[in-house]
């Protein structure tokens, strides 16, 4: 059928030895990115989506064009559809899974808890059963996070630190997703690495995050909420560039081990692995603020609540010493140069260039003077 041609060939790698990789979440942010950057460099990609309204799906179907423009065709279908994964793998002999489809947010578990249960607990076991079963199994990379540490207040966080204090049920779900890791790879000798992203930003990010909301309440005068913790001090967050993400998942896919069973029988132990994937380098909410300020010449309007934000986390700070040691991950982007890319991709996609352009001129004749 034209569908399962598009599979074949839009997961079919133009490189010797190059990868064939399903990207689920590929309609989302970190997971585009990560598509068109394999198939950049010539590994077969396909992606799989529910295209979910979380937040405005018209963002997802853009993401999704600009994939088809570099031949990588996104799947429509649920992570809980197991006939459907079925079927891709009777397709496509896939090397590697790239999971990244997830109900995201720390906020949205509190008005929704059950869509994190379903996608991020049943689907995710749903995707192993069906990978387990796969012949040869395909090496699994995973996006856990960053809030798994939870309220530990020793920073910055290793990858052995505690993680038995989750703040949120998104938390508790991503935690749990490391747990049933260990089963798969203890009973089926699947191959899986979990990366524990530190509040990723950038181009095409996601409109329910702060830097992206503030972006928009700050362009239309509108007030911006700056919450603080219990004793009333700032919150800080180790603010992740997506290119130093991106890098970070490649590496992690070139390091996997391979799969040890197949068919659903492990032959030998398989590796498995948990890495932090942030910036080292943490930064107060107020100066995120201070900087989106600077960048589109315009003041905020903050207000301050003296408490934190039901779910928050005080602060993150990665120590990624693990990473960098198995696969060279460097982060390389700060805060202000990666904001500076997302506001101009933000003003561009919005259409709104000519006013933060016009907010510069009148910005540099100040200056000037
Ligand atoms: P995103 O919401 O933009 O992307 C997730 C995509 O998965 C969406 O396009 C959504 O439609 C899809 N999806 C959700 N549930 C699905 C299901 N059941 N079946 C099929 N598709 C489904 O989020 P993102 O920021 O790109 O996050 C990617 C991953 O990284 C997620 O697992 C998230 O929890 C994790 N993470 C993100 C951050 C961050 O700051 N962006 C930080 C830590 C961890
Ligand atoms: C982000 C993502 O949304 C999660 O999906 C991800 O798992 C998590 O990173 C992670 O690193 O694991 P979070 O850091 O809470 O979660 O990101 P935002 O919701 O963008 O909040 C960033 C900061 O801004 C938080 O400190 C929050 O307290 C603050 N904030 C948020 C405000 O001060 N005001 C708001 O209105 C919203």
């Amino acid at each position: 059928a034209a569908w399962e041609k598009q599979v074949r060939h839009s997961s079919t790698p133009r490189r010797p030895n190059g990868f064939s990789v399903l990207v689920t979440g590929a309609a989302g942010f970190v997971g585009s990115h990560c598509s068109l950057a394999l198939k950049k460099r010539g590994d077969g990609v396909l992606g799989l989506d529910n295209f979910n309204s979380y937040y405005d799906p018209s963002l997802k179907r853009a993401r999704q064009k600009l994939l088809l423009k570099h031949q990588v065709f996104i799947v429509e279908g649920d992570l809980n559809d197991e006939p459907l994964l079925a079927k891709l793998f009777d397709v496509v002999p896939f090397t590697h899974i790239l999971h990244l489809a997830a109900q995201a947010g720390v906020r949205y578990a509190m008005q929704n808890p059950q869509s994190y249960v379903s996608s991020n607990i049943a689907g995710f076991v749903n995707l192993l059963e069906v990978a387990k079963a796969a012949n040869p199994q395909p090496a699994i990379v995973w996006a856990s996070s960053s809030s798994v540490y939870g309220l530990n207040t020793q920073v910055p966080f290793s990858e052995t630190h505690r993680t038995d204090q989750p703040a949120s049920l998104y938390a508790a779900t991503k935690k749990a997703g490391e747990e049933i890791a260990h089963t798969y790879n203890h009973i089926y000798g699947l191959s899986l690495t979990g990366l524990r992203f530190f509040t990723v930003y950038g181009p095409w990010g996601r409109p329910d995050m702060a830097y992206f909301f503030f972006t928009k309440d700050i362009l239309q005068g509108k007030p911006i909420d700056i919450y603080q913790t219990q004793d009333e001090k700032q919150v800080a967050r180790d603010f992740t560039y997506i290119d130093d993400v991106v890098k970070g998942c490649i590496g992690a896919l070139d390091t996997a081990e391979k799969s040890t069973g197949s068919g659903g029988k492990k032959k030998a132990p398989a590796q498995l692995r948990v890495y932090n994937l942030g910036n080292t380098s943490p930064v107060l909410v107020g100066k995120l603020v201070s900087i989106l300020e600077s960048l589109l010449h315009t003041k905020a309007k903050k207000h301050v609540i003296k408490m934190p934000r039901n779910g928050d986390v005080p602060y993150t700070h990665a120590n990624v010493s693990l990473a960098y040691r198995d696969f060279g991950y460097k982060p390389t982007t700060d805060l202000s140069t990666g904001l500076r890319k997302f506001v101009k991709w933000y003003v561009s996609y919005y259409g709104i260039q000519t006013r933060v352009k016009k907010e510069n001129e009148i910005n540099s004749e100040h200056t000037e003077d």
